[in-house]
């Protein structure tokens, strides 16, 4: 069977990555979350102290950035490492959510960021999420979703995930983050977050994770 790149693009926290990580399973392909690639940026930034609206300090950052996936036995998802060190946690922190969008808007960043999730999709076979995936990262991706969920439930599905880590979490904390991300990420000059014209929705707010891989399978079958 002909393999396809799946874009799995929307706002922040309608399910993208866990629909995207079921599908790539399913079809045997690689599941790419382009959104952990943003926040180990963001991570790095804010450890060193570096001052991303400096053009020229952000572009000397990034030369001493390099991130890659590595498959976690023990919990059977890929993990990002930021200079050979296991981010994955770290970059969930709601210090690096607070930043992270501002950081997107950068397009330095982003240059940085789509040229390795291009090579990450030369060969096909993959699944990736993100915001501009399927407008920008591949434009000519087989299969294009835009996910949506109504807000409400969006908020619930982030604070608990948030609240599991750290109970001291409040949901006005979740509310405002949400939306301050989804207004950045949906204004920002380069790339913003839009549906591509060829893009399927999916509103997954009365769906069953089950539900929404079927539905996925099904537009895959049709591709392939
Ligand atoms: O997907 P996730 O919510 O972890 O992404 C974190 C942030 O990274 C988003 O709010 C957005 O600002 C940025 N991002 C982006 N482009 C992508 C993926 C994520 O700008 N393709």
């Amino acid at each position: 069977m002909k393999k396809i790149i799946v874009t799995i693009d929307g706002y922040s926290s309608c399910g993208k990555s866990t629909l995207a990580r079921q599908l790539a399973s399913e079809l045997g392909y690689t599941f790419i979350d382009s959104g952990a690639m943003y926040r180990a940026i963001t991570l790095y930034f804010l450890r060193n102290h570096i001052n991303w609206k400096d053009k020229k300090k952000a572009e000397t950052a990034l030369q001493n950035i390099s991130l890659g996936f590595v498959f976690n036995n023990s919990t059977g998802k890929s993990d990002i490492y930021l200079n050979d060190e296991n981010v994955e946690a770290l970059i969930r922190d709601m210090l690096v959510s607070e930043s992270v969008s501002d950081v997107s808007t950068i397009k330095e960043v982003r240059d940085f960021a789509v040229a390795q999730q291009r090579k990450m999709g030369k060969q096909k076979g993959i699944v990736m999420d993100g915001r501009d995936i399927g407008t920008t990262v591949f434009p000519k991706a087989e299969l294009k979703i835009f996910m949506i969920a109504d807000t409400a439930i969006r908020v619930e599905r982030r604070y608990k995930e948030l609240f599991a880590k750290d109970p001291n979490i409040t949901i006005e904390e979740v509310i405002n983050n949400l939306a301050m991300r989804d207004y950045i990420d949906s204004n920002r000059e380069v790339s913003p977050l839009r549906k591509a014209e060829d893009a399927i929705v999916l509103d997954n707010s009365k769906l069953t994770m089950e539900e929404q891989l079927k539905i996925a399978l099904k537009w895959v079958k049709e591709k392939v």
